[in-house]
């Protein structure tokens, strides 16, 4: 089966509902691929959920930047999968490297609330990438796939599962992995879901990449055989995301 490319736009913590609200018109008013061709996921701060939800177009979906690891109660400042299915929010970002990093979130962690959310019956766009020192010290492989270990032992089905391949080197510093870099991690990732979950779970998985994508460097960067989209951060807030949507055809 094709893997459909998917492209999500994590807005992260920026904008006013003014902001929001152009950023979705510019969407709304946009030619792209179809729905056959191209998923595309927008992701604002929860607070600009429901605005961006109600004014969206139909064939573009929107996706929290985060959900609690179990069932809501006590948690002050949390928002948990339950209410995200409540608001018929289809998709979560869980580990992303931000969190990993400032939050303190372990792999062990995001492992839980990917299983967690699955369960709720969201879709999980789950975040995996190494940082400069550990490129430099030759370990990339063994820390995505350490990560990427921790949601295979807690999760198995696989169906609502994109994983985002997001070098923390790349992310928003303008230093955009190769073609060549991106591709390698990727089909190392495809050999490691193979190996270590199942060939159809490898065959299937969107790996998308993310880190530094923009309207110039999309279309060869999603050109590479396992290469399956993007989760764009600072151009996603841009008209160039209508470009890096295109990058599909
Ligand atoms: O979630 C998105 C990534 O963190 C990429 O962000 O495109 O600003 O580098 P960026």
């Amino acid at each position: 089966m094709a893997r459909k490319f998917f492209v999500g736009g994590n807005w992260k913590c920026n904008g006013t509902a003014e902001e929001v609200k152009k950023i979705v018109n510019t969407l709304n008013e946009a030619q792209v691929p179809s729905q056959d061709v191209v998923e595309v996921v927008v992701s604002p701060p929860y607070v600009f959920l429901p605005l961006v939800k109600s004014t969206l177009r139909s064939d573009f979906f929107v996706a929290a930047q985060n959900c609690w690891v179990k069932k809501g109660g006590a948690f002050t400042g949390e928002v948990s999968a339950e209410m995200l299915v409540n608001l018929d929010i289809p998709w979560v970002i869980l580990g992303h490297s931000e969190r990993r990093a400032i939050l303190n979130e372990s792999s062990e962690f995001v492992g839980d609330k990917v299983a967690y959310a699955l369960a709720q019956g969201l879709k999980v766009i789950a975040c995996v990438g190494e940082t400069l020192e550990e490129r430099e010290a030759g370990s990339t492989m063994d820390v995505v796939a350490a990560q990427t270990k921790a949601i295979a032992d807690r999760v198995t089905n696989w169906s609502n599962v994109v994983i985002a391949y997001e070098p923390v080197w790349a992310i928003g510093t303008g230093k955009v992995a190769s073609p060549a870099q991106a591709q390698e991690v990727h089909d190392e990732l495809r050999k490691w879901l193979a190996k270590n979950v199942s060939a159809d779970v490898a065959a299937t998985t969107r790996i998308i990449y993310g880190g530094s994508v923009n309207g110039g460097n999309c279309k060869e960067l999603g050109g590479q055989a396992d290469v399956d989209g993007f989760l764009v951060g600072g151009a996603s807030l841009k008209p160039e995301f209508i470009d890096i949507i295109k990058a599909a055809e």
